[in-house]
């Protein structure tokens, strides 16, 4: 037999669990230390009470054998999917029904959505940027290259006439940067995408934190985007899902590569390998859209970016370049005194027991930044910026 040897270009674990094991280390040798994790941007919010409602009663319905559910529509109950056809309706998008596909978690469709694209295709990804988007296809074998995104350009990479790729990744707003694109610049990405028979993959995961006017939050609000985009979108940060896990993935029908339809293909794919998200899950997702849920979720953002505001403040008082936290939970900063990514992480854990993330986990561009989320709790967060500008005055 022949295994996938692609496994062996990964680097040795994902980013968030060589992570938790280096923090697990330190624990262990040092457990006197308060750790404070704002490393993976996790939620500390609980779901909020609509949703939780709608849980109990959901599971009610299942105790009982009127109301039982088997096996749902692998792409989704009707009552979810209006609800989000209502939710984009909001920003002037008209979506069908059956262009919209809820799933269990934004990674997984990223990763799964490959399963439509040969391998040979060119896959044009962000650097720094979410590792899902590299790791799932050096499992492929699929050529990647890189569109840096620096200081310079405002971590928002455009378009290049002479790079040629196939499939094309953009998160907006960004993770790991917090930087959004704007309605032209997403336009630029579309005529692009469009002119070259293009896809882009795009990953709206944040979408909820944008308070730029001229910040679309879905890509189907751009001119053609139906033509050449699948956008991922997620109720883990919105309304605190990470673990509750549900998702959903447009698929527009009006998208066609060669001779196929690429929602009818996803179609098959999920029928075929996804027995889809579970009933109770789908009407707690549901519950997020009734004006109490929307009423939840906005206080909880408000909260989150709260968090971004101290921790921001934290570094403007500690003289820190950073950007981020405007239109998403994370704060993007430059290590202090010209250091290392990782040397940051280490020296960030031993003298102020605060978990970050580093930039040069996100890609080469990263290096030399390191990045912060708001997720955490309100209290932690404010002690945490405290450390934090104590352990960067001891460098
Ligand atoms: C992150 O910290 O980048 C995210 O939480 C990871 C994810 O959403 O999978």
């Amino acid at each position: 037999m022949k295994i996938n040897e692609n496994y062996k270009n990964l680097s040795e674990s994902y980013l968030f669990s060589t992570i938790a094991k280096k923090v697990a280390v330190y624990t262990q040798q040092h457990p006197e230390q308060e750790i404070i994790r704002l490393g993976i941007g996790d939620v500390t919010l609980p779901l909020a009470a609509p949703v939780v409602d709608a849980l109990h009663a959901a599971v009610e319905e299942m105790g009982k054998k009127e109301t039982f559910h088997g096996y749902g529509p692998e792409q989704g109950y009707g009552f979810l999917k209006q609800a989000l056809m209502r939710y984009y309706a909001r920003r002037g998008v008209v979506l069908a029904e059956n262009e919209i596909f809820v799933g269990d978690g934004a990674k997984s469709d990223i990763g799964n959505i490959l399963d439509l694209f040969d391998v040979d295709n060119t896959v044009l990804v962000p650097d720094p940027v979410y590792p899902v988007y590299v790791d799932t296809n050096v499992m492929a074998g699929r050529r990647i290259v890189y569109a840096a995104a620096t200081r310079e350009n405002g971590f928002l990479p455009m378009p290049q006439a002479d790079v040629q790729a196939d499939l094309i990744y953009l998160c907006s707003p960004n993770n790991p940067t917090g930087a959004a694109y704007s309605r032209d610049q997403l336009q630029a990405w579309v005529d692009y995408a469009n002119e070259r028979g293009a896809v882009l993959l795009f990953d709206a995961a944040y979408e909820s934190f944008i308070t730029d006017g001229d910040v679309p939050h879905s890509i189907y609000e751009v001119n053609g985007a139906e033509t050449c985009a699948i956008e991922f979108c997620s109720f883990s940060k919105t309304a605190g899902f990470t673990g509750t896990r549900c998702s959903y993935t447009v698929v527009p029908q009006a998208l066609v590569r060669g001779s196929l339809h690429l929602n009818a293909m996803w179609l098959r794919r999920q029928t075929t390998k996804y027995n889809g998200v579970p009933y109770i899950v789908q009407r707690a997702a549901a519950a997020v859209f009734t004006e109490e849920g929307q009423k939840a979720t906005r206080a909880a953002i408000d909260y989150y970016r709260a968090n971004a505001a101290v921790i921001a403040a934290a570094l403007d008082e500690a003289g820190i370049w950073y950007c981020g936290g405007k239109n998403s939970p994370y704060i993007w900063m430059q290590c202090p005194g010209g250091m290392k990514s990782w040397d940051f992480f280490d020296h960030l854990l031993e003298h102020a027991g605060v978990v970050g993330t580093p930039g040069a986990g996100f890609g080469a561009q990263g290096e030399g930044y390191f990045r912060l989320t708001g997720f955490g709790d309100a209290e932690k967060t404010r002690l945490a910026a405290q450390k934090l500008k104590e352990a960067v005055r001891v460098l």
